[in-house]
């Protein structure tokens, strides 16, 4: 499908008239972790019925918000629902949103999702950050003309997860005592799971867990200049692993078990994305130390 351009532009007034200021900071939920929309105060929500030119919902009872509020008193807006490739969405519909964001001036876009653990030190349960991922989908959400006004027709990828972010998250992590590991995401178009031939290529390949979503939203995010964190919930042992079969049931039922911890993460590091912005210590240069020294004598 050939999207208009100048639908991101109206998508973006549409959304901005309704919100009283843009966040830094955009969180796109993951199965099972949507409760950490209700954790947002002061909440501002916009059925994605309303956005116009936003896709609309193959899921039936569950149409997607967008919800802007305070995260421990820190703005963000997250998305609550994406749009996955295997409902049938094109690929340009999926990452529509990013591009919105991008137009909107969003600056730091957390992704995340429920995951299979190919790594064998994984247990169900586990967060992990991505650090870098393998496209298997045969897809690229960049196909087609390149839209310039974001970015380049032919986008490095080598340092998509922003290290900045990683370091963040590793930090909070460690501060908080919440076990994280790092590793790489296979992204498969899904929807059915992977066989066990497929989980043992992709442990061969390199790849630490696996999923049906991120990677389209995070090129996407990487290309329109975006920083780009990842989380993954591992949820289940990748097919194979374990004597049965999987289960989205057990898939959810774990994100939800798993949230408290994941909620108190991605807190804190929308917290410390907002110091690191607002605290003017860490907003200097070293050409500005003259100035702060002046300063401070002077007083
Ligand atoms: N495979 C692919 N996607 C998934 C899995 C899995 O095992 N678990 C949660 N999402």
């Amino acid at each position: 499908m050939e999207i208009p351009n100048q639908w991101f532009e109206e998508t973006a007034e549409y959304i901005k008239a309704r919100l009283i200021d843009i966040p830094d900071t955009v969180i796109v939920l993951g199965s099972g972790l949507g409760i950490l929309a209700d954790e947002i105060k002061n909440p501002i929500v916009i059925d994605y019925t309303e956005i116009p030119h936003f896709p609309k919902s193959t899921v039936v009872g569950h149409a997607g918000q967008l919800i802007c509020g305070l995260l421990n008193y820190v703005p963000v807006l997250a998305m609550s629902g994406r749009f996955h490739y295997y409902e049938g969405y094109d690929i340009n519909q999926v990452t529509y949103p990013v591009r919105v964001f991008a137009k909107l001036g969003v600056k730091n876009l957390i992704l995340t999702n429920a995951a299979g653990g190919v790594n064998l030190n994984f247990e169900p349960g586990d967060l992990m950050v991505i650090k870098d991922h393998i496209n298997f989908s045969g897809v690229s959400p960049l196909r087609g003309p390149n839209l310039d006004e974001f970015g380049p027709r032919f986008p490095d990828m080598s340092n998509l997860y922003d290290e900045e972010l990683l370091r963040i998250i590793e930090e909070c992590s460690g501060e908080m005592g919440i076990m994280i590991n790092e590793g790489v995401y296979a992204y498969l178009q899904g929807p059915n799971y992977e066989t066990p031939s497929e989980i043992k290529a992709l442990r061969t390949l390199g790849a630490d867990a696996v999923g049906m979503s991120t990677v389209p939203e995070a090129i996407v995010g990487r290309h329109s200049g975006l920083k780009v964190a990842a989380i993954s919930c591992i949820t289940n042992m990748a097919a194979g692993i374990l004597p049965r079969p999987l289960d989205h049931n057990e898939v959810k039922e774990v994100a939800e078990f798993a949230s408290r911890k994941f909620i108190s993460l991605v807190t804190a590091l929308v917290v410390a994305l907002y110091n690191e912005k607002n605290n003017p210590k860490n907003m200097l240069g070293e050409g500005d130390v003259k100035y702060l020294d002046g300063n401070v004598d002077g007083e």
